[in-house]
C-alpha cells in the first residue's frame, strides 16, 4: 500500500512511525464546551470536556442521541469550532492553525467515516476515493492506481470501476473508509459507521475498521448506538450531560449504559 508522504507541513503528525504502545498522547481536549444559540435559546451539549486519547487506541463514544456525539468528532476534526477551550493534535493547539494548516489537518490529518457515506454516487469508487488525493494536488492517474490499492484493501479489488451509487449500503461504506484513510492520516473519527446496515454487515464494517486500525498504526474514535461493538473498543466514553466519563468495557448487553452501572475502567481516573 503506497502512503502519500509528500507533506512539508509540520502539524501532521507521524504517528504512523510511532511504535502505539508508547503512552505518548495524540489528541487532548482542555475544558472543551459548544454552546449553540437559537433566537432566546441556548444549549450547550459539550460542557467543559476534559479527556486525551493515546496513540494506537481505539476509544468509542456512547450516550443518547442528541448528547452531542457528533457535535464533538465535528470539533476534533476541525469542522467545527469550541465555544471556548482547545483540542490538541500531536501537542499542537487546533485553534493556532491558520486556515490553511486546518485545511492539511482535514484532509490529512483526520479520516471522516459517517452513517451516510457523502459518496458521489455518479462517480466510479475509484473516483471517489482518489477525490482527497486530487484535493492535496496528486495527479489524477497516480491517484486512481492509489484509490485502486485501497478498495483492493477494502474488499472491492472488482468494483472500482462501479459508480457509487450502484454499490450496496455495505459496499458504500467500505469505498467511504476507504476514501478517510486514502491520504494516511494518524487519526480515524467514526460517527455512527455501522448505523444504516444490518447486523451482519454492521460486523463486517466493525471488523475491516479494526483491522485497518491495526495494520495502518491508527488511533480511531467511534461514535456509537452499537454497544456490542462498543464493548470491543479498548475504551468506552460515555458522553451525557456535557461530560464525558469512562464506562470501562463490561457494558451490560442491551441495557442503556449510565455512569452509576459503569464497571471497572480500564484506566482507573483517565478520561
Ligand atoms: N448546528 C447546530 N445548531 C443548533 N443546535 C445544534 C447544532 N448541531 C447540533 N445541535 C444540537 O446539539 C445537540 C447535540 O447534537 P448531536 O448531533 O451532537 O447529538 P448526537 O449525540 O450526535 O445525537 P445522535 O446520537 O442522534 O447522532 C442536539 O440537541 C442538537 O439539536
Ligand atoms: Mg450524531
Amino acid at each position: 500500500m503506497q502512503t502519500q508522504t509528500n507533506s512539508s507541513v509540520a502539524i501532521l503528525d507521524d504517528s504512523r512511525s510511532v511504535d502505539p504502545r508508547t503512552s505518548a498522547i495524540l489528541l487532548r481536549c482542555d475544558s472543551l464546551r459548544k454552546t449553540f444559540r437559537s433566537g432566546t435559546q441556548e444549549i450547550t451539549p459539550i460542557d467543559g470536556l476534559d479527556f486525551s486519547i493515546e496513540r494506537g487506541e481505539t476509544v468509542s463514544i456512547v450516550g443518547p442521541s442528541g448528547t452531542g456525539k457528533s457535535t464533538l468528532l465535528h470539533m476534533l476534526a476541525a469542522l467545527d469550532t469550541p465555544t471556548s477551550g482547545t483540542v490538541y493534535f500531536g501537542g499542537n493547539s487546533l485553534q493556532s492553525f491558520s486556515e490553511a494548516e486546518l485545511a492539511e489537518y482535514r484532509n490529512r490529518a483526520v479520516g471522516l467515516v459517517w452513517q451516510r457515506h457523502h459518496l458521489l454516487p455518479d462517480f466510479t469508487a475509484a473516483e471517489n476515493v482518489a477525490m482527497p488525493l486530487l484535493v492535496r494536488g496528486v495527479g489524477l492517474g497516480q491517484a486512481l492506481r492509489t484509490a485502486g490499492e485501497w478498495l483492493a484493501e477494502v474488499g472491492l479489488a472488482s468494483r472500482t470501476e462501479q459508480r457509487a451509487g450502484e454499490l450496496s449500503g455495505g459496499e458504500q461504506q467500505r469505498v467511504a473508509i476507504a476514501r478517510a484513510l486514502v491520504n494516511g492520516p494518524a487519526l480515524l473519527l467514526a460517527d455512527e459507521p455501522t448505523g444504516d446496515l444490518d447486523e451482519r454487515s454492521a460486523e463486517n464494517i466493525f471488523e475491516l475498521m479494526q483491522r485497518l486500525h491495526g495494520s495502518h498504526h491508527l488511533t480511531s474514535i467511534l461514535a456509537t448506538h452499537n454497544l456490542s461493538l462498543a464493548r470491543r473498543t479498548d475504551r468506552v466514553l460515555i458522553l451525557e450531560h456535557g461530560k464525558l466519563a469512562p464506562i470501562g468495557n463490561t457494558l451490560a448487553g442491551s441495557a442503556a449504559p449510565s455512569v452509576a452501572s459503569a464497571g471497572p475502567t480500564k484506566t482507573p481516573g483517565r478520561v
